[in-house]
């Protein structure tokens, strides 16, 4: 075997090779496992020829490998020279969404609340009967409390009717002053129709502080209005009754289709209702271990399918939760 020979013959092989494949056998066939100079190293007896045939392993190796380093150079350069990006050219569209009408209102909401220092919160949609009523101070044969207008699941809890224990949670959770928006779903045995879901959203205010009176709740909801539905909304409130509230009022928003003049989105008054609201019960306050002698509060909750309804003139709230999006991507 003329090794001399063997090694001109494979350095040629390696350093012709113009791909990695071609490479890769050359390799295969000078260092494989299998190549005659692998097996001749397998049987080398004495010193000299194993020094050779060494010589000659590392030599190819460093040939393959310093071969390897110049095609891959040579690939980078041609991929430099023909993947040319030209960044001027206009790109592919993506298809953009945007956000559901009632996300949109729920971020108006807390912004319109961050920017009064109020603090927004989220609470667990399957609540206790304690949270959800009793401690609200609904009496016990309160009609929300019949299985026909709420959803019961075992054991002593319910599908959360409205965002009001969220009162209880923050009251329990830290002492006055409070200023909270808590916001999210609620559920309700309602048949769906044009203008009920037996899902929606509410937003729910407490204010607990030394000398609140009705005036601020009034003004509080004046201004949320008005970030609403622009700033030509007046507040009005009407009596009302609820468990948690004395006084309990229903505030109504000045109809901003018609500016007040009556139009048939506010059924020709002028006005439209808005909600729930009041001073917060005194027995609310003995629930949760505060004296009432000593704080004072108002709270209020309304809806948020309500507030997109109008402000997008959407007479069925279905739209509102099928998901359409021939509906959705007008809004
Ligand atoms: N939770 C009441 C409802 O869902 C609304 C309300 C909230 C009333 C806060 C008073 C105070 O109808």
């Amino acid at each position: 075997m003329d090794w001399q020979e063997h090694e001109h013959e494979a350095t040629r092989a390696i350093e012709g090779a113009a791909t990695a494949d071609d490479l890769d056998a050359a390799r295969v066939t000078y260092l494989g496992r299998k190549s005659e100079l692998a097996q001749a190293l397998r049987g080398v007896r004495d010193r000299e020829t194993g020094m050779l045939l060494n010589g000659i392993r590392i030599r190819l190796e460093a040939a393959v490998a310093e071969r390897e380093r110049v095609l891959a150079d040579e690939e980078l350069e041609r991929r430099l020279r023909d993947e040319v990006i030209d960044v001027t050219l206009p790109g592919e569209e993506l298809p953009l969404g945007h956000i559901h009408p009632i996300t949109q209102v729920r971020r108006m909401v807390e912004d319109a609340f961050l920017g009064l220092g109020y603090e927004v919160r989220d609470d667990r949609e399957v609540e206790t009967v304690e949270y959800n009523f009793d401690k609200l101070a609904f009496g016990p044969t309160h009609s929300a409390r019949s299985p026909r207008d709420t959803f019961f699941f075992e054991n002593g809890t319910v599908l959360r009717t409205e965002t009001s224990p969220s009162q209880i949670h923050i009251l329990e959770e830290k002492p006055p002053p409070i200023y909270m928006v808590s916001i999210g779903r609620v559920y309700r045995r309602d048949a769906i129709t044009a203008t009920r879901y037996p899902i929606f959203h509410q937003f729910e205010g407490l204010a607990v502080d030394k000398g609140l009176t009705l005036a601020d709740l009034q003004g509080t909801l004046l201004h949320v209005m008005r970030a609403l539905y622009g700033p030509e909304r007046r507040v009005r409130f009407r009596t009302h009754y609820f468990p948690f509230t004395e006084p309990s009022i229903e505030p109504d928003v000045s109809c901003g289709i018609c500016g007040g003049a009556g139009c048939r989105t506010c059924k020709f008054s002028g006005w439209i209702e808005m909600g729930g609201a009041g001073m917060v019960d005194p027995r609310v306050f003995e629930n949760v271990g505060l004296d009432p002698e000593e704080w004072s509060g108002f709270a209020f909750g309304c809806g948020l399918e309500r507030t997109a309804q109008l402000r997008h003139d959407i007479p069925d709230i279905r739209a509102l939760w099928e998901g359409d999006l021939r509906v959705l991507r007008q809004f």
